[in-house]
């Protein structure tokens, strides 16, 4: 079944259109990417479904029209979104960050055992928990940002850039943690990465965006399999 579904998707900031018809979708459980170079819209694809900017054409979810949703509602229909920059609370600690993450929540044991499960999941930060969250490192501060995203329960997964800035190795294991994750949990996911080559040990097929539109779009191995896509993001 498709949980997210864009159609013809336009957005704007101000008057200036910036996505120019972008189309996709998100298979319950599945992973989706979304390829493309600096400013192609990927960012604003994610704002759009999230309601944080105007957008026209169809965005719906679980059978739902949201466009237009308020951003505080998109976490009540189980629709987390890990911005760019990643959003961690600096000035609260590691614990709290979490707790903030469930705080639509009222199964107060499942809540436990999720915080358990991502300490387990990110152990880096099983030592930090009483750390501020200015005191991570920016690869503890992305897993934190990831773990607080799973902590509200979500049932979609809107991930930009979770590789950005940090070191390679740091970079494998925060996608080797959201691909354990996505195993685990079955959380759908829509992946932004300018790192194809990262994007594409998680998602199942993708979408590459060139100013604010689709220009090729399929299964992770046709993609990889495209001279142009190898050119321009696989590095050969
Ligand atoms: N807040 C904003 N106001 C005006 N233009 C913006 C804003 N944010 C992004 N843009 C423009 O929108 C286009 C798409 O940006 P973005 O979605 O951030 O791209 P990407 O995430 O693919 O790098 C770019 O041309 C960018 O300059
Ligand atoms: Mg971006």
């Amino acid at each position: 079944m498709t949980l997210l579904e864009l159609d013809g998707v336009t957005a704007f900031y101000g008057p200036v259109r910036v996505l120019d018809g972008v189309s996709l979708s998100v298979p319950e459980g599945g992973a989706v990417g979304i390829l493309g170079a600096n400013g192609a819209g990927k960012t604003t694809t994610l704002r759009a479904i999230v309601g944080t900017v105007r957008a026209g054409g169809v965005i719906r979810y679980d059978g739902k029209d949201i466009r237009g949703l308020r951003p505080e509602k998109a976490a009540a229909l189980g629709i987390a979104h890990v911005p760019e920059g990643r959003g961690t609370l600096t000035d609260l600690t590691v614990r709290e960050n979490l707790r903030i993450g469930a705080y639509l929540r009222k199964d107060r044991k499942a809540i436990a055992s999720d915080m358990e499960y991502c300490l387990d999941l990110f152990p880096q930060l099983q030592d930090r928990v009483r750390s501020n969250g200015s005191a991570l490192s920016g690869g503890e501060q992305q897993m934190l940002a990831i773990a607080r995203a799973f902590m509200s329960k979500p049932r979609l997964l809107l991930l930009d850039e979770a590789s950005l800035g940090l070191a390679p190795g740091t970079a494998k294991v925060v996608y080797e943690a959201i691909r354990r994750l996505r195993v685990e949990s079955g959380i759908a996911m829509l992946v932004v990465e300018q790192n194809a080559n990262l994007a594409f040990t998680l998602v199942d097929s993708a979408t590459v965006l060139e100013t604010g539109r689709n220009v090729l779009a399929g299964s992770t191995a046709e993609l990889k399999g495209m001279d142009e896509i190898r050119r321009a993001y696989l590095g050969g």
